[in-house]
This record gives C-alpha cells, sequence and structure tokens, in this order.
C-alpha cells in the first residue's frame, strides 16, 4: 500500500479488461478514485464489473466509453474526473491493439489504426491531463503502458512496434518537457502476460512453450505483475523517476 496514493484520482484507459483492468483493481485497492475507459458497448458490462470491483476493494469509480484515438475521448476523460471527483492526479494510457499481418499486406488503414490508438490515443491522453495538472499546479504522474516492443522488433507487427517505439521516444520527451513542473512521466514495458490479446498463442501449448523458452523466467506474467509497477510510479514512492521505464517481462528484453 502507498499512503499518498488515498483519494487520489486517476484515469485508466482501456480498463475494461487485461492489463487495465488489473490497473483499476489495484488502484481500488489503494482506495483511488479511477474512471475506467472503455472502447465500444461490447465491453461496457466488463467495464460495469471492473468498476464494482474496484468499489468492493476500497475505491471509487466511475466509467467513462471512448476510443482514445478520438480527440473528444481524452476531453471527456478528464471532464469525467473533474465531475466525479473533482480533480485529476494523472492519467494511466494503456489502451492498446495489435494485429499480425505481414509488412507487405498490410492494409494502410490498419496501420492507421494501430498507430491511432497505440501512439495517437497516448498522446491525446497525456496532453489532456498535462492541461489539466498545470493549470492547477498539481503535481501528477503519468504511465503509459509500452512494450518490450518497444526495445524487440517484432516480424509481421511492424504497425506494432512502430507504435511501441514511438511511445518510447513520446514518454520520454514529455519527461523532459514537464519535469520542472512537477509532471512525471514513465512507462511501463510487459512481456507476455495472461490476457485477452493473448488469447490464441495461451490457447496452443506449442506456441505458448515457444514463447516461454525466450522468457529467462520461463513463466508467462500476470496483469496483477503489470499492476504493481504501475502503482509504484503514480506514488510518490518514485518521486524521482521520470522519464524511466519499467520493463517486466520475466527478462524477456534481455533475451
Ligand atoms: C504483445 C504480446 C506479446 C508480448 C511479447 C506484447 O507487447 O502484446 O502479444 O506476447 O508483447 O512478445
Amino acid at each position: 500500500m502507498y499512503e499518498d496514493l488515498k483519494d487520489k484520482v486517476f484515469i485508466v484507459t482501456g480498463a475494461s479488461q487485461g492489463i487495465g483492468r488489473a490497473i483499476a483493481i489495484r488502484l481500488g485497492k489503494e482506495k483511488c478514485k479511477v474512471i475506467v475507459n472503455y472502447a465500444n458497448e461490447n465491453t461496457k458490462t466488463l467495464a460495469d464489473e471492473v468498476v464494482a470491483t474496484v468499489e468492493e476493494a476500497g475505491g471509487q469509480a466511475v466509467t467513462c466509453q471512448g476510443d482514445v484515438s478520438k480527440v473528444d475521448t481524452a476531453k471527456k476523460l478528464v471532464d469525467t474526473a473533474i465531475s466525479h471527483f473533482g480533480t485529476l492526479h494523472g492519467i494511466v494510457n494503456n489502451a492498446g491493439v495489435q494485429s499480425e499481418y505481414p509488412s507487405e499486406i498490410l492494409p494502410i488503414n490498419e496501420w492507421d489504426r494501430i498507430i491511432d490508438i497505440n501512439l495517437r490515443g497516448v498522446f491525446l491522453g497525456c496532453q489532456e491531463a498535462i492541461k489539466y495538472l498545470l493549470k492547477h499546479n498539481i503535481e501528477g504522474s503519468i504511465v503509459n503502458i509500452t512494450s518490450v516492443h518497444q526495445k524487440i522488433s517484432r516480424p509481421n507487427y511492424v504497425h506494432y512496434a512502430s507504435s511501441k517505439g514511438g511511445l518510447k521516444m513520446l514518454t520520454e520527451t514529455l519527461a523532459r518537457e514537464y519535469a520542472n513542473k512537477g509532471i512525471r512521466v514513465n512507462s511501463v514495458a510487459p512481456g507476455a502476460i495472461e490476457t485477452p490479446i493473448n488469447e490464441e498463442f495461451l490457447n496452443d501449448p506449442i506456441t505458448t512453450k515457444e514463447i516461454i523458452n525466450k522468457i529467462p523466467k520461463r513463466k508467462i506474467g500476470t496483469p496483477e505483475e503489470i499492476a504493481a509497477p504501475v502503482t509504484w510510479l503514480l506514488s510518490q514512492e518514485a518521486s524521482y523517476v521520470t522519464g524511466a521505464t519499467i520493463y517486466a517481462d520475466g527478462g524477456m528484453v534481455l533475451y
């Protein structure tokens, strides 16, 4: 538990399932107030369940629907924080998507979709949050969820790896730009985690074994193992940490 997180207000994008869900629930345990973003009607019920779980854990929460790649969504998320909880202390830009295509046949609209959600969406979230924090002189914390693929190249996922590589520079640039305003910007880079995005390989024992062989710790990670470093970065325990990427990957990036 991080005492300073009690009653703090954070937006978590893509929080209806997977890593985002675990982050929202962990923040509930820290007695935070959480804006649980979800993309569309398909995930509304899941988002409602996350809100209930956050509240059972001792926090407060509200859902907010929106595609993070749209300019209006970031504004809507910040407005929801203000109207429900009166303030904002940071954002966890977690929403992300991926798809597999050999590069020579990758449709350009699929390139755009992945870059728009994974990179433009994170920028929009950072921009709106930073605008609010600066205006109200709040020492905030921003955490972007990147990937080991901000560093490890990924054949057949050039759009995804490019978005995560861009996210690394986005994080470092914003960290440097706002450090003297009391706003910290960091990243957590997960490796292979048990989430819906990986459902296909998790259901295939042969692929799972191949992936495990690339992880020094020889284990697929859990969403809670990502939520832990995110929570630390949001807390004052990390007050001198900005522009950093914490790889939470069982050593995958070292392979
Ligand atoms: C991807 C996963 C993949 C992991 C390790 C993540 O960024 O979303 O699908 O298993 O990287 O390669």
